[in-house]
């Protein structure tokens, strides 16, 4: 999407280790950083922009500009459980998830104790060695689930990449940035 909106950067196409390809003639410098990270380095102004999960935004809520919902890499946030499983509302809940804060939110929304673990992964293997009786963690294709027999609860959020900027590099840049913003815009209403 960056390369059809004029910001081509080839060297990012090599296989290597590299984290960093620039294309100077083009003024733009890429970076891979890991999806939980992305918001940090735009929030913290070491990118102007970044393409990030709602996910992340919503869990950790970073002080940084959302400017477009780039329609790919559409999951939802869903809270699953062994297969038959049924809620008893007098015992608290016990969710396992890399999301806290977003399973936190939810539950309060709906009056629900629960109690978290936090894992930072294989969240699948919670229920089915009895570290929790559900898990809060993304679906895209339902595999996952389906493979360690679990099943969807509730789909509770659309997640998809979102375009972000750093909020003082905006109006320096913003410019370039609505340019970047308005080709991608286009795009994604092409699709
Ligand atoms: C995510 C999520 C599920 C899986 C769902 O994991 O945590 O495990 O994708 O996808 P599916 O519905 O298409 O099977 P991810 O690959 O991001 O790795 P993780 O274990 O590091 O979270």
């Amino acid at each position: 999407m960056f390369e059809k909106a004029g910001f081509e950067c080839p060297s990012i196409k090599e296989e290597s280790r590299k984290l960093i390809f620039e294309n100077e003639e083009k003024g733009v410098r890429y970076f891979w950083v890991k999806p939980s990270d992305v918001a940090i380095y735009v929030e913290r102004g070491a990118a102007d922009l970044g393409v990030v999960g709602k996910d992340i935004l919503l869990e950790y809520r970073p002080d940084v500009y959302e400017l477009l919902d780039l329609k790919t890499g559409n999951c939802s946030m869903a809270v699953a459980a062994k297969k038959g499983f049924t809620d008893d509302r007098n015992r608290t809940l016990t969710v396992a998830t890399k999301f806290t804060n977003v399973a936190k939110a939810y539950y309060s929304s709906l009056g629900r104790d629960i109690d978290i673990v936090h894992l930072n992964g294989s969240i699948e293997l919670a229920p089915i060695l009895g570290l929790s009786d559900v898990i809060v963690d993304i679906v895209e294709t339902g595999t996952t689930l389906k493979e360690n027999n679990l099943e969807v609860v509730e789909k509770f959020v659309p997640i998809s990449a979102r375009l972000i900027a750093n909020k003082a590099n905006f109006k320096f840049k913003s410019e370039m940035i609505e340019k970047v913003k308005r080709s991608l815009q286009e795009q994604t209403e092409k699709a």
